[in-house]
């Protein structure tokens, strides 16, 4: 099956330009469409494996690059869908919140933190059902770092190709501000309430 790359519904977003938002969603479907290109030639390919192992080893390890960044940027720009929005005080993922951080300031600190680390990646929050808590971690490149089959909550795109464009090579800290202030928590209350069932 192909994938088709999604569409989404983000409004003016507070310190992200329109323009910005815009280079970025052509690099999200540039992922989709590395995934199908690379998808449609192994098949190819493994009608001789032997002959092909080396090229058959490297789409293999590079799909799952595509695919990462694929997923990765629908969790990002669905967090925007409907404009910022508070958590609600009452909400189970604000509950889970609490009993982890105390407050989310003290989440949201945490995670800036981790999103500061050197080198491209995501800032990247799960939540473990089986053990009833949150991980944290950072995925370098799309596809590594991850806690394997966890689902995720909050996903924080630290490229520079987020942020270059409105505050250069250096502006990540005031990126990853404008990003927490553009966040629609309501849809990750949704993505907890599904994580946690
Ligand atoms: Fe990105």
């Amino acid at each position: 099956m192909k994938y088709e790359a999604k569409t989404f519904n983000i409004p003016e977003l507070d310190g992200i330009s329109k323009k910005s938002v815009e280079e970025h969603l052509g690099l999200y479907a540039g992922y989709v469409k590395n995934f199908n290109d690379m998808s449609a030639l192994l098949p190819e390919y493994a009608k001789d494996a032997e002959k092909n192992a080396h090229a058959i080893s490297e789409l293999v390890r590079r799909r799952s690059f595509e695919f990462g960044g694929m997923r990765l940027h629908e969790l990002y720009f669905t967090q925007f869908e409907g404009g910022a929005a508070p958590l609600s005080a009452e909400s189970t993922l604000t509950k889970q919140i609490e009993k982890e951080y105390m407050k989310l300031e003290h989440l949201v600190g945490y995670l800036t933190a981790i999103a500061k680390m050197r080198g491209p990646g995501w800032a990247v929050l799960y939540f473990d059902p089986e053990a009833k808590q949150f991980l944290t971690g950072f995925s370098g490149e799309q596809h590594q770092g991850h806690f394997v089959t966890l689902p995720i909550i909050l996903a924080l795109d630290v490229w520079e190709h987020a942020f270059i464009l409105d505050y250069g090579a250096s502006g990540k800290g005031k990126y990853i501000d404008a990003f927490f202030k553009n966040l629609n928590w309501k849809i990750l209350e949704e993505r907890f309430v599904s994580a946690a069932k």
